[in-house]
């Protein structure tokens, strides 16, 4: 339990000497040892992020809560006191025990806190490559609606930057002082889902040691992300619905809603419209979170966001991983333009990221560039579905050409045909003695054994 807990820095500020001692000496039994404090100023002086994450807070306090909120917005507070706990919330705190509480009560939540799959505040925002015309427009559309108070929906296949996208929107609006909170919808359990989004009353159920506030009420004032939104159950998608059209949220074992101020974006990978039409997804839902489309396009479709993107994520890995920066090659360049590119961004930096392992040197060459255990630099880009046999044999004639150097001889016999079957090919390839455009370079031409 000691390993769970540790490092995670606890700051104790309660007027009451022996409540705050004795706090820290329940606490230090699971191995984590918190600094007990009975003065506000004592306290406001220590508290920074680098060595607390938790702050527990008496409700005397609500300034206290408030003012670390703001100024460190990663540190989670508890509130306790006898008080019912709102005051605290509301200024921020991520929980309200009230006293009297159990030894075991606030040891839950404090592990709970320290738990991983915890999602914590926007980290800071991560430069947002944009080249191709088609996101320049997207951009544009971002800039208008990030000072509205509109529901933005964002459309798109796995990985072309849905998420970047939601956080931009959030960092360009006024709200960018506030929270940003995510949730992915698709990764917590139905069951539990209910008092992630809206919280809970100390009680509602089993293991409600302490009042929780939902993620709704965490982004008061802020965004809340609601990432793969049609992964949302039927039934919670009609309470959804009327949190989005009343403003106000009922935690689980609440006796009143709790008015909250959110701006909503959404995303999906999905086909919403089929989702509607399979009776999986509501209709009405779906109006309230689509006032603004933003459809992001496939990497496959935004070829001028390739190099640009491909730059970034060298630069970005070499900075990370504290290595040489190095240069794309020639060969490297034109592999990574001819691929398609079915896991979109995520998949690039995937592969960049092998390559500059792969990469002794400082240029990146086409036999780094591996995508699903393939060299790029041995048989070229992958097909692409819609590409012909014909085409295909094309390629690999000729992307074996360049291998041998032009030699035929070689090239037949690597690809198991007769020099003859090769040369009726190269002359169909050919136009008049003009190899087809989209094959550069002249291998057909260079052979001094066979023309
Ligand atoms: N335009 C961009 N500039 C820089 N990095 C980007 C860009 N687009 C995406 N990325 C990076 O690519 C990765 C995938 O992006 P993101 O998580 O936003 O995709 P997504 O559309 O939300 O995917 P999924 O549907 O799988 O959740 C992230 O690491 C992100 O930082
Ligand atoms: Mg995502």
């Amino acid at each position: 339990m000691g390993e769970a807990v540790s490092a995670m820095g606890i700051a104790i500020l309660d007027t009451d000497k022996e409540t705050a001692n004795l706090l820290a000496e329940l606490i230090a039994e699971t191995g984590e040892y918190p600094s007990p404090y009975t003065s506000k100023d004592k306290f406001l002086e220590v508290i920074n992020p680098k060595q607390h994450s938790i702050a527990i807070i008496s409700d005397e306090f609500v300034d206290v809560v408030e003012g670390t909120k703001q100024v460190y917005n990663t540190i989670e507070i508890i509130a306790i006191g006898a008080s019912d706990g709102s005051a605290c919330l509301k200024a921020g705190a991520s929980h309200f025990l009230r006293k009297p509480f159990r030894a075991d009560e606030i040891v839950q939540v404090i592990q709970a806190l320290g738990a991983p799959g915890q999602t914590r505040q926007a980290q800071a925002e991560s430069p947002f490559v944009v080249a191709d015309a088609a996101m320049g427009r997207i951009m544009e559309v971002i800039r208008k609606v990030a000072p509205t108070q509109a529901p933005v929906l964002i459309m798109g296949e796995s990985g072309t930057g849905k998420e970047v996208i939601a956080r931009t929107i959030h960092a360009l609006s006024r709200r960018r002082t506030g929270p940003y909170v995510g949730i992915n919808l698709a990764a917590i359990p139905e069951t539990l889902l209910e008092s992630e989004l809206f919280g809970y009353e100390k009680g509602a159920f089993t293991g409600a040691y302490a009042t929780r506030v939902g993620r709704f009420e965490q982004a008061d004032g802020g965004t809340i992300l609601l990432d793969e939104v049609t992964e949302i159950g039927y039934g919670l998608q009609a309470k959804l619905l009327r949190v989005l059209q009343e403003r106000q949220i009922d935690r689980v074992g609440g006796k009143s809603p709790v008015k909250v101020d959110f701006r909503v974006i959404s995303t999906t990978n999905r086909d919403i419209a089929g989702e509607i039409k399979a009776g999986r997804f509501r209709n009405d839902l779906f109006f309230r979170l689509n006032v603004i489309p933003i459809t992001v396009p496939p990497l496959r479709d935004r070829r001028d966001d390739i190099l640009p993107l491909a730059a970034h994520f060298v630069h970005k890995i070499a900075s990370r991983e504290g290595i040489q920066e190095k240069v794309l090659g020639a060969q490297a360049k034109d592999a990574l333009l001819k691929y398609s590119w079915p896991g979109n961004v995520r998949e690039m930096e995937n592969i960049i990221e092998r390559a500059m392992i792969l990469t002794e040197g400082d240029t990146i060459s086409a036999e780094n560039i591996h995508v699903d255990g393939m060299s790029m630099g041995d048989a070229g880009a992958l097909p692409e579905a819609g590409t012909t046999i014909h085409d295909m044999e094309k390629r690999l004639i000729y992307s074996t050409l360049q291998k041998v150097d032009g030699n035929r001889t070689k090239a037949a016999t690597l690809l198991g045909i007769s020099i003859r079957t090769l040369r009726n090919k190269l002359n169909e390839y050919t136009r008049g003695g003009q190899i087809s455009d989209d094959f550069p370079g002249d291998p057909a031409g260079c052979d001094p054994e066979d023309s």
